[in-house]
């Protein structure tokens, strides 16, 4: 989510003065709300409306839950819509297309993000699909709101681009064959380092497999294709999008596979796995983050049954060494090139 706090409470205080104001009208009032993070705004804004929370990072999905904000399902059509917009151009612009298509005529979608993270084409974009935005600016974030209106329900322009917008976000086949969806990490093309680590892999690996920060499956469709003796694979992703795409790409395999909405960083893992494939992660939300790659290396490791196999791959730079030494004592650097290097480790 690309908003600072601040906003995100004016954002909310917008919704909640005009769902209370259509309340006040006997009108009961549906809202969708999409990728929001905890805010103590969004309780109070279940007890005037049905909302309906839209989260598919793990993290952010388990404090919603915590706080009691699981709200309810498919509801259809909305009379608001929140969305905060994520990194990726293509993805949000997917989310505010599916949002505007949920709304009711009358109904008002509100759009909140950091300018840093492109708020202006958002503003742009909602501007060609209502006919009607109107944006305000305060401490380098924008919000912008837009109605539906008959006038852009039957406007030629608006719902080509809607329809654009929502083809081109959607889960599609990229090369390789893959099923992919713009947002998840390198979506139309595989990763260079997970080509690489890939390139590293023995066909000689076997027993139960965890793919750890799996994306879309790269590396859990070159080990099913190569490695006859696996028995079962764990796909793990803390993205929920990520995973219903490496659903689709091991559907064509037999082998048992299990996939984990799950985060690796705080989250019990499967125990005992006979060898972890892993492209780990470094960054949270939009910062760099290093300690979490890191923390996900020694998880891996702690994991892994004495004799277990670590096959990681990571941007040179990072220091992920001094991490696996500690569990895996005689770990090598198999493979080191175009600023990637392949480390394998054996659990001692
Ligand atoms: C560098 S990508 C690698 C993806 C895939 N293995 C590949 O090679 O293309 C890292 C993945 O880690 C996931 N991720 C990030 N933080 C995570 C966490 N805390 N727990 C589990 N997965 C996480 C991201 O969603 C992303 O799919």
């Amino acid at each position: 989510m690309v908003v600072a706090a601040r906003l995100y409470h004016a954002a909310l205080e917008q919704v909640a003065h005009l769902t209370q104001s259509m309340a006040q009208h006997g009108l009961s009032v549906r809202v969708l709300i999409q990728s929001p993070c905890y805010h103590p705004d969004l309780v109070a804004l279940t007890q005037v409306a049905v909302c309906q929370f839209e989260q598919g990072m793990r993290g952010a999905a388990l404090e919603l839950e915590f706080h009691g904000l699981q709200g309810v399902h498919d509801v259809e059509p909305v009379q608001m819509a929140l969305v905060f917009p994520s990194k990726q151009k293509q993805q949000s612009k997917y989310w505010i297309a599916k949002a505007w298509q949920r709304l009711e005529v009358g109904g008002v979608l509100l759009l909140c993000c950091e300018n840093q993270y492109g708020a202006k084409s958002y503003d742009d974009f909602l501007a060609l699909l209502s006919g009607n935005a109107r944006s305000s600016s305060k401490s380098k974030t924008r919000l912008v709101v837009a109605m539906r209106t008959e006038e852009n329900l039957a406007d030629e322009a608006s719902n080509a681009l809607l329809q654009r917008s929502l083809d081109e976000g959607e889960m599609q086949q990229v090369t390789d064959g893959f099923c992919s969806q713009p947002g998840l990490f390198s979506w139309d093309r595989i990763d260079v380092g997970s080509a690489m680590l890939m390139a590293c892999l023995p066909s000689s690996l076997a027993g139960v497999g965890l793919d750890l920060c799996c994306g879309y499956g790269v590396l859990s469709r070159w080990v099913a294709s190569h490695c006859a003796a696996v028995e079962k694979l764990y796909l793990l992703d803390v993205d929920q999008r990520a995973l219903a795409c490496a659903e689709k790409n091991m559907a064509k395999f037999e082998l048992p596979i299990a996939y984990l909405w799950l985060d690796a960083a705080v989250e019990a893992l499967p125990t005992g796995v006979d060898f972890v494939v892993c492209n780990p992660p470094f960054h949270s939300g939009q910062s760099r983050d290093v300690q979490l790659g890191q923390t996900i290396v020694a998880r891996a490791c702690q994991h892994l049954k004495k004799g277990g196999l670590l096959y990681l791959v990571a941007n040179r730079q990072l220091p992920y060494e001094q991490i696996v030494k500690r569990y895996c004592p005689s770990f090598e650097v198999v493979k080191q090139a175009s600023g990637f290097k392949v480390i394998k480790g054996v659990v001692e």
